[in-house]
């Protein structure tokens, strides 16, 4: 159905950098969630772009091994979108160099996880309490991706966090 309204044009097509999305439909970046079989259920339903789950830079540059299988793709899994989290530019560089052996369309930065464990390290949403420094790491990963590069973050600061007023 929702591939019939595509056709039709009745959908809006979206555009991320190059790439054209065929529907507007997408899944979001969930940890624990958006593995690969998840994914390919959902491109079944009409998904456009599907995210894999949040990826930690700092994990990746260890190559940690749980890490590494949150990587596992196949060549219908696409456009694929990837999650980083981290606040530290220079390991965020450092994941972008890993990752350049591996196949996806978009990468998103995470500045929206509400997780005391992340934002306990000043990641995630934690970054929205310091926006120069989630603007420092912003400069760092456009000026080193190939790929178009994403935001998510919430509009409405989490509550447990009363310095966003200041
Ligand atoms: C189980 C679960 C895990 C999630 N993990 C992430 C994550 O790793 N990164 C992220 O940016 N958002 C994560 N989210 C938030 C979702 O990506 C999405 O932004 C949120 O569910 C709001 O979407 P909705 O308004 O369509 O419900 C998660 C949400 C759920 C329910």
């Amino acid at each position: 159905m929702l591939h019939r309204a595509a056709d039709n044009g009745s959908l809006m097509m979206l555009k991320i950098g190059d790439l054209t999305l065929h529907s507007p439909i997408m899944l979001s970046p969930m940890a624990g969630v958006s593995d690969l079989p998840f994914r390919m259920i959902n491109r079944r339903f009409g998904c456009g772009l599907a995210f894999a789950e949040m990826i930690s830079a700092r994990a990746l540059t260890y190559r940690n091994s749980n890490t590494l299988k949150m990587l596992s793709t196949h060549p219908t899994d696409r456009p694929l979108g990837l999650q980083l989290l981290g606040n530290d530019p220079k390991i965020m560089q450092r994941a972008l160099d890993i990752l350049c052996d591996y196949e996806f369309d978009v990468l998103d930065i995470n500045a929206a996880c509400p997780v005391s464990k992340v934002t306990k390290r000043g990641e995630g949403s934690a970054m929205l309490r310091e926006p120069r420094k989630l603007f420092e790491v912003l400069k760092a990963v456009v000026a080193h991706s190939r790929l178009p590069v994403t935001v998510n973050c919430k509009l409405i600061y989490p509550a447990r966090f009363p310095s966003s007023h200041q």
